[in-house]
């Protein structure tokens, strides 16, 4: 028997589209590390267009998106990076920007919403001439949208005044946009404007843009010529990559537009869970295509028996703890897919409480 696959672990499962394959396929390319591949160069100058920065630059992953901008704006030995203590830099990537770039970390608490309190960024700045003891604040990261806090949008007004406070202490400002578009849409707001405050933007492709492979860092000319660099001494330079720019630019054209339907079905699918006896979910939480929600204490299930007993029904999610799970939803999720996976988290549930 076929079962129904309903995949709500995260947006980076989508699968490249027809479209995508074909561009794939028939893409120009040439070897990009001697800096020839014209489906590159033309990717790279329209992401650089739309974030409204000078130059742009393919990367392997977000993670080595962030590593390199972090590495390039802390490039003095003794810099410091400010950074949300829940942020993806600092928890799920392998702490890489001290192991490999020798950069120390200075957590700031994370709100619920994902920005950090201003007063206490500004309490984190190092740098008194007189004290020899302390690491060097070189920069600020922000991440928008939050993933961790549920993929909450981090607005403009909050990103340049924190950009003001990073211009006044003569620091960089580097801004977690793996999914920058998803935050763009929600808000209202152009990306070029929502990033104009930052030094440096990393974007995801494989995620709601629903590329295969990718992310692209964008940033000032100079910026982006030393992360070149970099990314060669990280093993993250390829040489024909406008194989896979082709299927970032389709995803670019085509999957934007549909962002504002993710969050659409997200809501429903929020709604629905919120109706399911036993779940909750904290609505105001959720703005673009992610939902944590949690199973009441008094209900005896484990977000990890609930996630087997969909998993053997075609529905995957992913727990977060003993009590909270992750749904993230993409293109590829149908509104009839959100009714298929309330329907079955509900007969999961009343599976797992005994009730035929
Ligand atoms: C906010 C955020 N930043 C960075 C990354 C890293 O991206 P990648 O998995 O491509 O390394 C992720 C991935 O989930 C993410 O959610």
């Amino acid at each position: 028997m076929v079962v129904r696959r309903v995949d709500l672990r995260s947006d980076t499962v989508t699968k490249p589209t027809e479209v995508m394959r074909a561009a794939m396929a028939t893409a120009e390319v040439d070897d990009d590390i001697l800096g020839h591949d014209p489906t590159a160069f033309r990717f790279e100058a329209e992401m650089a267009r739309i974030m409204g920065k000078e130059a742009a630059l393919f990367v392997p992953s977000g993670t080595m998106g962030n590593l390199i901008s972090v590495l390039v704006h802390c490039e003095i030995r003794g810099s410091e990076v400010i950074l949300g203590d829940n942020s993806h830099i600092h928890v799920y990537e392998n702490g890489g920007i001290s192991t490999l770039g020798g950069v120390h970390p200075r957590t700031v608490k994370n709100n619920a919403d994902g920005t950090m309190d201003i007063a206490l960024i500004e309490a984190a700045i190092r740098n008194p001439p007189d004290a020899i003891y302390y690491p060097t604040t070189r920069l600020i990261c922000l991440e928008n949208t939050h993933a961790n806090c549920g993929g909450r949008c981090i607005s403009v007004e909050y990103t340049d005044r924190v950009g003001e406070i990073a211009k006044q202490h003569g620091l960089k400002l580097h801004i977690d946009g793996a999914r920058i578009f998803n935050a763009s849409v929600a808000l209202g707001v152009p990306v070029h404007r929502l990033v104009e405050a930052a030094d440096s933007v990393s974007v995801c492709l494989s995620k709601g843009l629903g590329a295969p492979v990718g992310s692209v860092i964008v940033g000032s000319k100079g910026f982006i010529a030393k992360a070149k660099r970099l990314r060669k001494t990280l093993g993250g330079s390829m040489r024909q990559v406008g194989v896979l720019c082709a299927a970032a630019y389709v995803g670019l054209q085509d999957n934007v537009g549909k962002l504002a339907d993710d969050h659409k079905k997200t809501k429903m699918l929020a709604d629905g869970l919120n109706l399911i006896k036993g779940l909750k979910v904290n609505m105001a939480s959720v703005e673009t295509n992610i939902i944590f929600f949690d199973i009441m204490e008094g209900v005896n299930i484990l977000a990890r028996n609930l996630t087997k007993v969909l998993e053997e029904h075609g529905v995957l999610i992913m727990p977060v703890s003993k009590l909270s799970i992750r749904v993230v939803l993409h293109h590829q999720i149908s509104e009839s897919d959100v009714h298929h996976a309330l329907t079955c988290i509900q007969q999961a549930i009343l599976k797992l409480q005994g009730v035929k």
